[in-house]
């Protein structure tokens, strides 16, 4: 046995010892991340660049007005998102869709909910240059970030081969990225040979979600990210809507793309309230509910969205499951109070 068994396997060897035994660890050690994310070649993780990238994730220059910085819609006291439906950009203005975490983002091949960054880098670069988000104003930028002394010097020590520029930004805020990970749940602690770290309920909760025939939800969040890294049309209401957001199909226009979106991860969800790219679920539970009545919309539905055989005991059993995804309190209390002491999170 052992890492290459599978959910599958596990499944099967759960079923040979009888559907009420206790899952084991052995079964889903396929679910555990790497500790550490790798940057690109030209952007390798190194503690000054990600004291610099702290700094600049934390600071408000960088959007025109002074009024926003990443941290106003990434911020770590709200799970490293907003607690906002959809997110508030420059003057008030609503956006139309939901801050996600950054948490674990570095393990995304796609960035957005729908898809349209391949790298932390690119990404960085598209809320500075959106004019509702933080509308920044690059060569002023620039002016201040290299009359500061502090800034300045940080530059120097993280990428002394390059100017301070955009470029030095999005690279510095990428390697800061890298480093906010949640691989230490209690679920990864139980993987990791905990074997009390889990109640009952959540171990029943966890059978619930990787059972094809009750959750189902392992076949879109699976291993190990709780993400197929795929975009899928899980029949949201807002997608009945004249003007419905299209997701996926903006970027990549065939019919099953129309209102797909990306599988969030579920590590440290329970922090990020209200729910899905529209924010349309306020807790856990209507997630949950969404599920089980197989979706509101039925146009372009996911195939693997159907309506759920699920009791009372296993929809509280899979919501503990989910709480045992919560991220450790180190992750919250990161505060721009923090940043510019060279201290890696
Ligand atoms: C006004 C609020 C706001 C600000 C400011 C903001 N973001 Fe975001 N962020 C969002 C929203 C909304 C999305 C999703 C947008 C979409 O999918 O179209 C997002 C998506 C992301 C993602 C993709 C995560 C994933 O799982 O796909 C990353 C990474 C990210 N932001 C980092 C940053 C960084 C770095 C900054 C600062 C340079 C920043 N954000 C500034 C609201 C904001
Ligand atoms: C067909 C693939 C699919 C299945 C099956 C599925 N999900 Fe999802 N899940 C997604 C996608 C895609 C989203 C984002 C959808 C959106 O916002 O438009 C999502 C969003 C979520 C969210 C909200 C996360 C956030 O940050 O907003 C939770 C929680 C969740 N799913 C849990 C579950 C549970 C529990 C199950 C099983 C009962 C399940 N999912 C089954 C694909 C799936």
């Amino acid at each position: 046995m052992g890492a290459a068994l599978g959910v599958l396997g596990g499944l099967m060897l759960a079923q040979a010892a009888g559907a009420d035994d206790a899952p084991h660890p052995q079964q889903f050690q396929n679910w555990r991340l790497p500790a550490v994310v790798a940057g690109p070649v030209d952007n390798t993780t190194t503690p000054e660049r990600v004291a610099l990238g702290q700094r600049l994730f934390f600071d408000t220059h960088l959007s025109s007005d002074r009024s926003t910085a990443c941290a106003t819609c990434h911020d770590p006291a709200k799970g490293w998102s907003d607690g906002l439906p959809t997110a508030h950009g420059l003057n008030g203005k609503v956006l139309r869709r939901a801050s996600p975490t950054v948490l674990n983002a570095a393990y995304n091949p796609l960035q957005m909910w729908d898809g349209r960054f391949v790298s932390l880098e690119e990404q960085v670069l598209g809320p500075m240059r959106s004019p509702d988000e933080m509308n920044t104003d690059i060569p002023g930028l620039v002016r201040f970030l290299r009359s500061d002394p502090v800034y300045q010097a940080q530059f120097a020590r993280a990428y002394p081969q390059m100017p301070i520029d955009e470029q030095s930004v999005a690279r510095a805020i990428a390697a800061f990225e890298r480093t906010l990970l949640v691989t230490d749940t209690r679920f990864d602690r139980w993987l990791a040979g905990e074997p009390n770290v889990l109640s009952a309920a959540e171990l029943r909760g966890l059978q619930v979600f990787m059972d094809p025939a009750r959750g189902n939800c392992e076949v879109c969040h699976s291993a190990p990210n709780f993400t197929d890294n795929g975009f899928h049309n899980i029949g949201l209401a807002s997608f009945g809507a004249s003007d419905a957001d299209p997701g996926r199909f903006a970027k990549k226009p065939v019919r099953s793309m129309q209102g797909a979106f990306k599988t969030p991860s579920l590590r440290g969800v329970t922090d990020t309230a209200p729910y899905f790219h529209d924010g349309s679920a306020a807790t856990l539970r209507d997630v949950i509910e969404h599920y089980a009545r197989g979706g509101d919309v039925k146009t372009n539905l996911s195939p693997n969205l159907k309506p759920l055989q699920l009791s009372t005991q296993e929809k509280d059993d899979l919501l503990a499951f989910l709480q045992s995804l919560a991220a450790p309190q180190r992750l919250a209390v990161m505060q721009a109070s923090t940043v510019g002491q060279g201290a890696p999170p």
